[in-house]
């Protein structure tokens, strides 16, 4: 079994990409502070027709100086890493000039800083197999407007660069690296959104409807496919049409 790793799968659109990759053939590990009801209940699902399909680690991934150590243990006791998806976020939403320094500081540290370093040390791994699959969740406000959501948008917005880069940096070696935008999905992150919101986001896309998290599990499953190995350095973008 190929093994990736799905960061912040404990709910929302992580739970369902852990979940798809894991029912769909892979060995995934995913990482968040704290297993939840829910995913116990989907590895519960999983377990009798893929055993040991989907396993999770408790890890806050704003610690970044344990994270070499954190991929060195995984190694040891899953084997070579094929995939890594770094979903975990934050969406703290604020106005910039009423915001406080340390939520900025938070948001850049597990959007940004976070992935990054873990891409390191899961790569130095995909190096050794010379094949690996990275995939960045962003957003599409990575790069349209939305008013107080301007720090968030820059975090989305540098795995957007990270992607492109990293991907040229990496071809030779047989390894890819995507990132997706999705637009606004019904989970904790967009609990806040109102009503109103919410009908003008569905009138504002072309196919008039919200995606959900199954289009983004998708999405990740159809990036680690066999079929997407000539797909490297893209974004792609799954809103049901709203920036269209
Ligand atoms: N929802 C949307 O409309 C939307 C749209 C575009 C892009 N996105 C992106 O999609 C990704 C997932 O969003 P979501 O809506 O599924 O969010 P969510 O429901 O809030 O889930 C966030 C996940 O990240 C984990 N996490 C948070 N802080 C962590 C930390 N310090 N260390 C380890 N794990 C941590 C959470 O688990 P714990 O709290 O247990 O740690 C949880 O599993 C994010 O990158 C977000 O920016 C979401």
């Amino acid at each position: 079994m190929l093994n990736v790793i799905v960061t912040g799968g404990s709910r929302g659109l992580g739970l369902a990409i852990a979940s798809t990759l894991a029912a769909g053939g892979y060995r995934v590990i995913t990482i968040a502070r704290t297993e939840s009801a829910q995913l116990r209940t989907a590895a519960a699902a999983i377990e009798p027709e893929h055993p040991g399909a989907l396993h999770f680690r408790a890890f806050d991934l704003t610690n970044t100086a344990a994270i070499a150590a954190l991929v060195g243990d995984l190694r040891k006791e899953f084997g070579p890493l094929y995939g890594l998806v770094n979903n975990a976020g934050l969406g703290t939403a604020g106005v910039l000039t009423m915001m406080r320094d340390e939520q900025i500081e938070s948001l850049v540290r597990l959007n940004t800083i976070s992935p990054i370093i873990l891409s390191k040390y899961v790569l130095r791994s995909m190096m050794v197999e010379r094949a690996g699959r990275i995939v960045n969740i962003s957003s599409i406000v990575a790069s349209t407007g939305y008013s107080a959501l301007s720090a968030y948008a820059a975090t989305k917005a540098s795995l957007i660069g990270f992607t492109r880069s990293l991907a040229r940096e990496v071809g030779q070696l047989g390894i890819t690296v995507n990132a997706i935008a999705p637009g606004f999905v019904d989970t904790e992150m967009t609990q806040a959104l109102s009503g109103g919101q919410r009908e003008q986001i569905i009138r504002r896309s072309a196919l008039r409807r919200m995606i959900d998290v199954d289009d983004i599990a998708a999405s990740v499953e159809f990036l680690l496919s066999k079929n997407a190995r000539n797909i490297t350095g893209i974004t792609l973008t799954v809103d049901a049409g709203n920036t269209a």
